[in-house]
Parts: C-alpha cells; structure tokens; sequence
C-alpha cells in the first residue's frame, strides 16, 4: 500500500481525508508544516502531501525526491509557495487542488465585507456585555455602490455575482479579461478610483505582490473598503496599516496577510504582540483579521480530499494528469497547458522510467 506523508494536519483535514481515503492509501499525519526541517518525516513514503504555507522551496523539492518521493499533492488552489522550476528539475510532480469551492472564498468575501459594512463584529460584542447602544454602529448601503474586483477568475467571478445580487455596479480588472464573462473590464487605476469596495482574486505572483501598496492606494477612492480572500503578498500591509489611520481605507477585511505562515492555523495568543503591524491591524475596529480561513466549509473540506486522493490515484495509475502544475505552463489550463512543450501522455513531467 503506498503512503502518504500529510503535512500541517488538522482535525478536519483528517475526518475528511479517512472517509474519503477508504483504506487505499496508508496516510501518515503530521501536525507540522512540510518545511526542509521536517523532511525526515516522509521517510518511506510515496508521496507527500502539503497545505498553503508550506515553504516548498529548493531544498525541500531536492529533500523530497532523496527520500524517493516523486509526487507533491498540493491540497489547496494556490501555489505561490513551490518552486517549480526546482520541481521540475528534480524530477518531482506537483498536483494541485485547483477548484474547491469557489463559493466558499467568494461568500466569505462577501461576508466579511457584509460584517464590516454594518459593525456586525462590534455589535455582537457589545451585546454579549449587555450594551445596546447604536452609537458609532452607522453602516451604508451597498445598494448602488461600486463593487471592484481585481482578478475575475472563479471566485472574482461568483462575488462579482453576489454583488449584483446586492444592487451594486462592478468594475473589474483582470491581466487576462474574460470576454464572455459580460463584466464591464477597466484599468486597476480607474477600478481604484471609482470603487467603494475592492475585492483581490487573483493569484499571487511576482507581478501581483504589492498590488496594493502606497501608491495605488493614492489612486484610490476616499474611505474605500478593502477586502482580501486571495493572497497576503498582494497587499503591502505597512501601507494598509497608514492608509487606515489616514482614512484612505474606510476598513478592511483580511483572509490572508502577508507574513501569516507564522501565525494563522495556530492558537498564538501567548505570543501575538510579536508581529506590531498584525498585531496593530487586529486592533483597529474597522479591520477584520481572519485566520485563510475562507475555503473552511463542509463541501470544500470534501472537495479537497477527493481531488486530491484522485490526483494521487491517476499519478501512480500513470494516467494523465488534469491537475498537475508544470513550471513551464504552470498548470493554467487551456491552451498554455496543451502547448506546453514538454505535455506527454496527458503529464506535462515525463513519466517515470523515461527521465
Ligand atoms: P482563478 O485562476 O480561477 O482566477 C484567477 C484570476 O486572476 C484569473 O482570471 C487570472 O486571469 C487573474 N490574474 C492573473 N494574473 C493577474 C494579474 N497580474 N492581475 C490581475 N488578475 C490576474 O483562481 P480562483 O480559483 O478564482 O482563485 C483566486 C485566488 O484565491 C487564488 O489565487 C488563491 O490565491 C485564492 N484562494 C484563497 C482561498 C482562501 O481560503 N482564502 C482559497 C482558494 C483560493
């Protein structure tokens, strides 16, 4: 039977991952983060299995495949935490999750900006202390506001529907538009200056870090509400921390921040004034931190698990593989992964025994 070495387990992974695994696969789970420190943990494994904040880098690719380990299952959409091109080098394979539930990420979003928009989160405590004052509870209407979502791919795309429902005009910026998607597409300039919420749905990449920072934030629209599902790495949070005290940013809603590998999934609480800036953003009342926490729901917590013990089913079949990301084609579907150059048997790695 082969094993699975599965890193940065929770209680929930793990009901999700045995009822859908049915005994076909030894899964061996660890509480830490597939770091090169943790390596010694895949010995005798078959693969190995990863989360968000692993740290995929060169050392970890090459310490994997010492340990005889030819297949990284990633269990989540995003990927900016492989190098790939190390992967690729190695000779390892890397699937991926790419799709989960999209509405998880996008209702999140939304929910996050529905709390913020009218204090939910100061209210709810407020009356658990027996204060039922109104005062500084002022919300608006999102009704005939502009919604601006940056990056309309699955998710920008359902909360870019959400907002619709809600009466609201959206705006979106996307590197690649969607021509059938009927979005009105902008520059992220003109989204920033008329939007008076922005949502982040794009990956991170090289292009994307600090896609927010001081001077896009300059461009933007007076008290805007800034809410991000996608990626920490997007937003420069030094400049969102300034921008909220100046009024730049109205609030903000945060899923993810940018040094949350140290922190989120864990009980920090002993130690959280450690990080000034989340531990200043936490503290602000028009800013809410929650834990990447947005894709944690029932059907995407199952979703996960059976992609992933599908993706590893199909590499150890030696069947093509639909969710593999190549570090020339980086996965992206379409035509990119069709053409890529070295896509053979439905694998963009060569198989096994012809390397
Ligand atoms: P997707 O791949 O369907 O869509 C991404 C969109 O971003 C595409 O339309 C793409 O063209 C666009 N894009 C690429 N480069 C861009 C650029 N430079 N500027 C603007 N747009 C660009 O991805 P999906 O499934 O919608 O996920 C979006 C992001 O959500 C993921 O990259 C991931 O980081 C994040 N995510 C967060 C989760 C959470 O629990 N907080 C869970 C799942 C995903």
């Amino acid at each position: 039977m082969k094993k699975i070495a599965f890193f940065d387990t929770k209680p929930y992974d793990r009901e999700s991952f045995d009822r859908l695994n049915d005994g076909r696969y030894e899964i061996k789970y660890f509480e830490t983060r597939l770091t090169a420190a943790a390596l010694p943990l895949a010995d005798g494994c078959d693969a190995a299995c990863a989360f968000v904040n692993a740290e995929i880098d060169r050392a970890v690719v090459e310490g994997l495949v010492k340990r005889g380990i030819k297949v990284l299952a990633m269990r989540c959409a995003g990927y900016n935490n492989v190098d790939f091109k190390a992967a690729y080098e190695a000779g390892l394979t890397v699937v991926r999750v790419p799709a989960y539930s999209p509405y998880a990420v996008a209702e999140h979003a939304a929910a996050l900006l529905m709390t913020l928009t009218r204090h939910i989160h100061r209210a709810a405590v407020r009356t658990k202390d027996f204060n039922f004052s109104l005062v500084g509870l002022t919300g608006f209407d999102l009704h005939g506001k502009t919604a601006g979502v940056v990056g309309t791919g699955k998710i920008g795309r359902i909360f870019a529907d959400i907002c619709k429902g809600f009466g609201m005009r959206v705006l979106a910026y996307d590197a690649f538009p969607n021509p059938t998607s009927g979005l009105e597409y902008v520059t992220l300039d003109k989204l920033l200056a008329e939007s008076d919420i922005v949502s982040l749905h794009c990956p991170l990449l090289p292009e994307t870090k600090h896609l927010i920072n001081a001077d896009t934030l300059a461009k933007a629209k007076r008290g805007f509400t800034l809410i991000n599902t996608s990626r920490g790495g997007l937003v420069d949070s030094e400049a969102l921390l300034a921008a909220l005290r100046d009024g730049t940013v109205g609030a903000a809603g945060l899923d993810v921040y940018e040094e949350e590998s140290e922190w989120f999934y864990e009980d920090r609480s002993d130690v959280t004034r450690q990080n000034k800036t989340l531990s200043l953003l936490v503290s602000l009342p028009n800013v809410i931190v929650t834990s990447h926490q947005a894709f944690l729901t029932h059907e995407a917590l199952a979703n996960i698990a059976g992609t992933t013990l599908k993706n590893l089913d199909d590499y150890f079949a030696g069947a093509p593989l639909e969710n593999e990301i190549c570090y020339r084609c980086l996965g992206t579907g379409g035509a990119a992964k069709a053409n890529c150059p070295r896509r053979a048997n439905g694998r963009c790695h060569r198989l096994e025994g012809n390397r």
